[in-house]
């Protein structure tokens, strides 16, 4: 029987592997795979020419971008978070200390933050990890759509700007989440980054990729007098300026949703994945 000095680096691997993050994606194919009915294929190659893009501004500073991350980009996001997500600081599943789990999978990029404590640290508590960098490509992307929301604003918006546009920020903080099926959120808000940021109005960025969301928001922590909105993948949504402070949550994560061929391209688990841009 080997003891632990007799190791191979397989060994080795394997055990990084089995105790490393959560996949978000299926390791193989499944062995039959049908291909999407032509209908399915027709109406997603449909939306991609349209670029099924439009942009509303849901309330003051709060502003949804529909179908605003491109097919490829998603693809390349669910990529790049498999990677990161598979090695150290990866996919966990959170849980507070009286033993109740979150429905979800996280990995924080740039900063750790702790959902029980509500804190942001440099490394990660459970095991002293220290969360990678957010990718350049992501950054630019989180950028790009603050510019592209507040072009909208300024053309269609009526009346002064004062107020309306959502203030420039660089993402320093991302955290990813993986929502299973039952995945949901409970209303909460967004509190926990610097006084000044907050003071500031500088917008929280979620991109949404893979199962549709149903994504509540209102001003008070009333669930039942919140507005509702359904995130589809490819959706981002901007809250900052006075919305920053906006309640909001997931209620339910709509199954069967994801796109075929983001599915299909990527090998995508059943669920949702967020990921939530700030600055601290
Ligand atoms: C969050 O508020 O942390 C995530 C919201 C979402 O999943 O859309
Ligand atoms: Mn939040």
């Amino acid at each position: 029987m080997k003891n632990f000095w007799d190791k191979s680096q397989n060994d080795d691997d394997n055990e990084r592997l089995n105790h490393s993050g959560f996949d978000i994606c299926q390791k193989d194919s499944p062995p039959f795979k049908l291909k999407p009915p032509l209908h399915v294929t027709n109406r997603e190659r449909r939306k991609q020419s349209m670029k099924g893009q439009s942009i509303t501004v849901l309330r003051p500073g709060m502003v949804l971008m529909k179908g605003y991350i491109s097919s490829a980009d998603q693809v390349s996001i669910v990529k790049t978070c498999r990677e990161l997500g598979i090695g150290d600081g990866g996919f966990y599943q959170p849980g507070y200390s009286c033993g109740r789990k979150l429905q979800l999978k996280m990995m924080c990029l740039g900063k750790n933050w702790d959902p029980e404590s509500r804190m942001y640290t440099e490394l990660r508590p459970f095991d002293n990890s220290k969360p990678l960098g957010i990718p350049e490509k992501l950054h630019d992307m989180v950028e790009k759509a603050i510019q592209d929301s507040n072009e909208f604003i300024r053309e269609n918006v009526g009346g002064s700007n004062e107020g309306k546009v959502i203030p420039n920020m660089s993402p320093d903080i991302c955290i990813a989440k993986f929502y299973t099926k039952s995945g949901t959120l409970g209303l909460h808000q967004d509190k926990d980054e610097s006084e000044k940021s907050i003071k500031k109005g500088l917008p929280v960025v979620s991109f949404s990729i893979g199962e549709y969301a149903e994504f509540i928001y209102g001003e008070t922590r009333a669930a039942n007098e919140a507005e509702k909105v359904i995130l589809e993948s490819g959706d981002v949504l901007i809250f900052g300026g006075k919305s920053r402070l906006i309640y909001h949550g997931v209620t339910c994560i709509l199954p069967d949703t994801a796109p075929a061929s983001l599915i299909e391209a990527t090998n995508l688990l059943p669920g949702r994945l967020n990921l939530t841009f700030k600055m601290f």
